[in-house]
């Protein structure tokens, strides 16, 4: 099943005494329908999961506080699986049940594909973690993007291999995904600029397989210092493994799809310590967003990479319904254009093309164990 209400979402709903059942047909137009699409199931379902539970906590504080346009907000999730087809077909799925607003997709490779459906349906999408910059470049009306750009994120790492490491010898490794490799061509491209220098190998691995080995001792034979990976956690992981099960000692760096606890669970903590990510600065130290944490920590644990990107994504779309006084997508999508966000992150404000207009990147490390946020100057 693509849609499902998840259990704990269900119960507090219901505390709030208006009914929450999957697919309940009656109740669209008495409702605004808000979706969360991402990786519900598979490798991937942590991901999911968090933004799951950033946008619940969000449609619970709408519904406390009275719902949107005097109606309640429901919330439906729909499982892409990871899979562009399934991100199409759920997003046309989400038209036929009324959805009006789209908190997704997690990967690019959906959120790109699925975003063509959302242009032509006019439907109101905000994706809370697709870094690609293609998501908002085709300059669709109705799509956002809260986080930063691959642009920005490859640059980021580059600038700091050139700096702290000016005479490493880089290697680049990509899983052939839209955003694998869009960000590992980024940082190759922003990193032979700056430093002068080309990386020594460029190669991919098959995302689908456990075994990168092969790709691995190709790799071995160049002798780098530095192994950047475009691509997610599941295979980052098994990379930074398998790189020490053959003897390669190189340093590891690679970006926000691969930050998250679960990198370190499979490389092993041995293995990813000294691991590079790029991503934002910590969540949990941000002023405006200690309400928020207290809160999502109480409800439903460990604040995930991007749970907030996803409370925020629901957020602003409903702060824009509100604000247009219509769930009319184009113009609920004006008003977010017009609109300034106070938000968990700080002030928010989107660009022509849907970008928020400051997204910083910085350099985080696996340091015993745990993922370390490394200050701007080190
Ligand atoms: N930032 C990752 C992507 O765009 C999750 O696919």
């Amino acid at each position: 099943m693509s849609l499902r209400p998840r259990p704990g979402c269900t119960a507090a709903l219901l505390l709030l005494a208006f009914a929450f059942l999957s697919g309940c047909a009656g109740d669209e137009g008495k409702t605004i329908r808000v979706a969360c699409a991402g990786p519900m199931t598979g490798e991937q379902a942590k991901q999911g999961r968090d933004m799951e539970e950033g946008a619940a906590l969000a449609v619970e504080e709408w519904n406390a506080k009275g719902g949107a346009l005097g109606k309640k907000i429901e919330l439906l999730v729909y499982d892409d699986a990871q899979d562009p087809k399934q991100a199409n077909a759920v997003a046309n799925k989400m038209f036929t049940q009324g959805v009006v607003i789209v908190d997704g997709h997690y990967n690019s490779s959906c959120t790109i594909p699925a975003s063509e459906v959302y242009n032509q349906r006019k439907m109101v999408c905000l994706t809370p973690a697709s870094t690609n910059p293609q998501v908002t470049d085709r300059r669709y009306p109705t799509i956002f993007r809260v986080c930063g750009r691959d642009d920005q994120q490859g640059k980021a790492g580059a600038e700091w291999v050139v700096k702290h490491m000016p005479t490493a010898k880089v290697a680049v490794l990509d899983d052939k995904t839209t955003y694998g490799q869009g960000l590992a061509r980024e940082f190759q491209k922003s990193y032979e600029t700056l430093s002068g220098r080309k990386v020594v190998f460029a190669g991919v691995i098959v995302k689908e397989d456990q075994d990168h080995t092969s790709v691995l001792t190709t790799l071995k034979g160049y002798e780098p210092d530095l192994v950047y990976f475009g691509g997610l956690y599941p295979q980052g992981g098994l990379i930074v493994k398998q790189m020490r099960q053959l003897g390669i000692k190189a340093s590891f760096m690679s970006g926000d799809g691969t930050y998250d606890p679960e990198f370190i669970r499979i490389a092993g903590a041995e293995n990813a310590e000294g691991s590079y990510l790029t991503f934002i600065p910590d969540q949990e130290k941000i002023p405006t967003a200690e309400r928020v944490v207290e809160a999502y920590k109480k409800r439903f644990g460990e604040v995930g990479p991007y749970s907030l990107y996803s409370y925020e994504a629901v957020n602003i779309a409903l702060q824009g319904v509100a604000k247009a006084g219509t769930t009319d997508g184009l113009k609920v999508a004006q008003a977010i254009h017009a609109m300034a966000f106070d938000t968990v992150f700080g002030p928010m404000k989107f660009d022509d093309k849907g970008d928020v207009l400051v997204s910083p990147y910085v350099m985080w490390q696996v340091q015993g164990g745990k993922l370390v946020q490394l200050p701007p100057d080190s």
